[in-house]
């Protein structure tokens, strides 16, 4: 979920930073904005699938028109020449849960500490007026209590020891990647047009906190949504098909993670052990659930052959 957006320097915006919920009531006059804001997660998402200009001055259909005729009006009041974004992302529960598993002991033991969001931040400058170039981007794993500064905190700010730098970059120097929780490290060296995180590779191993971000932001939250409830009923017709039982009633269920009810006689260490050896992964659940019950969670890049594979090792283990 999306909870929070900034803009610098961008069309209307001087300085823009709104934190967001659940719910959330935009009200203002025409030409207040309201338009300008909410395309700022589907602008970051065609920067990334379509490349920074394509997105800014092509036109998506025949009947849409471009976002804008030229790079100055992107920029706010036609003074200077670089504007900025920020987003913020809340991860799913099934990608905290991956990401726990890989830090410190001293961190697993207080959720405040436990990987929360994604934090975004990308400049841009509008270079001999026709092109534009990426000047600083970065990528970071925010914990659940964190201090922040009530206007936002611009781009490439001193930021606090216990954010997890993920993508690095300023401007001409080549770009810094550190997997999520892991040890390697990769230093990428693009073009000053080209965006870090669309170079960022689609492994969800490496990277299941930004993996899911690119997601998001380049399916756009409405379809992303679809996709997982048609992925989540595939599972759950094939889990009622294996005999098990859902823990919560359909109007409580999420699209993205199912939980069921462990059958009798099984342990989730045997089930979770049994089905990685067939190269699953489920969560386990939490707090006095957790012997009780185990999760599936169906995000990420998955087909229904995956679900179709993942039904027919779970139906091998508990015949067995
Ligand atoms: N480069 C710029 N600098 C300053 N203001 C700009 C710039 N580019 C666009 N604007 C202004 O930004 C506003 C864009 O408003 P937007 O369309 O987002 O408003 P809205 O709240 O959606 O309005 P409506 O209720 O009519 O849909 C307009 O007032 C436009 O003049
Ligand atoms: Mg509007």
């Amino acid at each position: 979920m999306i909870s929070r957006l900034e803009a610098f320097h961008y069309r209307c915006f001087d300085q823009l930073a709104i934190e967001m919920d659940a719910y959330h009531v935009l009200a203002g006059a025409n030409g207040s904005g309201k338009s300008t804001l909410l395309d700022i997660p589907m602008l970051l998402g065609d920067m990334l699938s379509k490349g920074l200009l394509p997105a800014l001055l092509e036109t998506s259909s025949p009947a849409a028109s471009a976002r804008a005729q030229s790079l100055q009006e992107l920029i706010h009041c036609h003074r200077g020449n670089y504007f900025s974004f920020a987003m913020e992302a809340t991860l799913p529960e099934s990608t905290v849960a991956t990401l726990v598993e890989r830090v410190p002991t001293s961190v697993q033991k207080d959720q405040q500490k436990w990987p929360h969001r994604l934090r975004y931040e990308v400049s841009l400058e509008v270079f001999n007026y026709t092109e534009l170039h990426v000047t600083d981007e970065f990528l970071y794993i925010v914990p659940r209590r964190t201090t922040r500064p009530a206007m936002g905190w611009s781009i490439n700010g001193r930021r606090p020891r216990t954010w997890k730098t993920i993508l690095a970059r300023t401007f001409g120097a080549p770009v810094d990647m550190h997997a999520e929780y892991h040890r390697e490290k990769f230093v990428l060296r693009l073009r000053p047009q080209q965006l870090a995180l669309a170079n960022l590779p689609y492994d969800f191993h490496l990277f299941p906190a930004s993996g899911w971000f690119k997601e998001l932001l380049e399916e756009g939250v409405g379809a992303r949504i679809r996709r997982y409830a048609t992925a989540a009923a595939v599972l759950r017709e094939g889990f009622e098909r294996l005999g098990l039982r859902l823990v919560l009633p359909p109007a409580l269920r999420s699209s993205s993670i199912t939980s069921l009810w462990l059958p009798p006689g099984r342990t989730y260490a045997a089930l979770h052990d049994a089905l990685k050896a067939r190269g699953f992964v489920i969560y386990e659940g939490q707090g006095r659930l957790a012997r009780e019950i185990f999760r599936v969670a169906n995000m990420g890049h998955l087909g229904r052959e995956d679900f179709e594979r993942f039904l027919a090792a779970l139906g091998a283990v508990l015949g067995s």
